[in-house]
């Protein structure tokens, strides 16, 4: 940690922050957030951003499934800044289906985008958090990584995978002044989200319909906004508010998970 006296201590105007998935509707919101923050932003997605990303950024199109596309990411990042304090792993994809008709292959990319990917990231992105001297690692899990329901097996798997591999990273990574937590989301109004009504556990009405059956399935009886995600990201990922937090999972759900499925 850096004490209070030490000159090279940097404002939030120097600070860089690593966000993938930055195109989808959580992304977009965080990049947002951080770039009116003062941060300068790296945006990773393999879909196209449009021409509004951050002046002051750099958006890389790039797929971090494929470890060369992880490599090549982070050799852009070091071009751009030799430090990083924050990186945000946002980036998802859910297949939503039956168990049993669940290919390999779709077992597979579900795992390598939404678990392999973020170990590989982390593991590229240290020496740039040992120029920073400290860093914060947010994870974006999900509620499902402590209930779920059916057709969402692979999803649920992996965003489990991600909160353990957050305690894990947690611990190996103090000595270095690193925190790492997860946040857990609930439903939040996204391309994924909507795309995931399919599954028929909110009914089979119209999309505005199967919409409000969700959020009235919530404690607050609606579904959330991205930004309000965006906030809680940042929150963990600045050290001048969560500064004793780390290996920990934040649930941002609307009160979806406090009230019990059987009353
Ligand atoms: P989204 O589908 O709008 O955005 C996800 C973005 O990740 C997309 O732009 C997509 O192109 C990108 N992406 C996926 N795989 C990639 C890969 N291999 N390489 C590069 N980019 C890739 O989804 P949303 O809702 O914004 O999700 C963001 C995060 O929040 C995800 O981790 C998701 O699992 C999580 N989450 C979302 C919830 C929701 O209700 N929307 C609830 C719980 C968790």
């Amino acid at each position: 940690m850096r004490s209070k006296d030490n000159t090279t201590r940097i404002n939030q105007a120097n600070k860089t922050v690593l966000i993938t998935g930055a195109a989808g509707g959580i992304g977009r919101a965080t990049v947002s957030l951080f770039a009116e923050s003062g941060w300068r932003v790296i945006g990773v997605d393999r879909s196209s951003f449009g021409d509004d990303f951050p002046g002051s950024g750099l958006f890389i199109k790039a797929d971090i499934s494929e470890p060369q596309d992880l490599e090549a990411i982070f050799t852009l990042a070091q071009g751009f800044s030799e430090r990083l304090d924050a990186l945000v792993n946002n980036a998802a994809v859910q297949i939503a289906k039956p168990l049993l008709e669940t290919s390999v292959e779709e077992w597979d990319a579900v795992m390598v985008s939404n678990l392999r990917a973020v170990f590989l990231a982390v593991k590229l992105a240290f020496p740039l958090f040992k120029v920073a001297g400290s860093g914060a690692i947010v994870n974006v899990s999900s509620v499902h990584a402590v209930a779920t329901s059916a057709n969402i097996a692979s999803y649920a798997a992996s965003k489990g995978g991600l909160l353990a591999l957050t305690r894990a990273m947690a611990i190996e990574l103090a000595p270095d002044g690193i925190r790492v937590n997860a946040i857990l989301p609930g439903a939040v109004d996204t391309p994924m989200l909507r795309a995931g009504l399919s599954r028929g556990h909110v009914g089979d009405g119209s999309l505005p319909e199967r919409l409000e059956n969700l959020a009235n399935k919530t404690v607050i009886g609606r579904v959330g906004k991205p930004e309000e995600i965006a906030h809680a990201i940042y929150f963990l990922a600045d050290e001048t508010q969560s500064s004793f937090m780390t290996g920990q999972a934040l649930i941002v759900d609307g009160g979806a998970t406090a009230r019990l499925s059987t009353e």
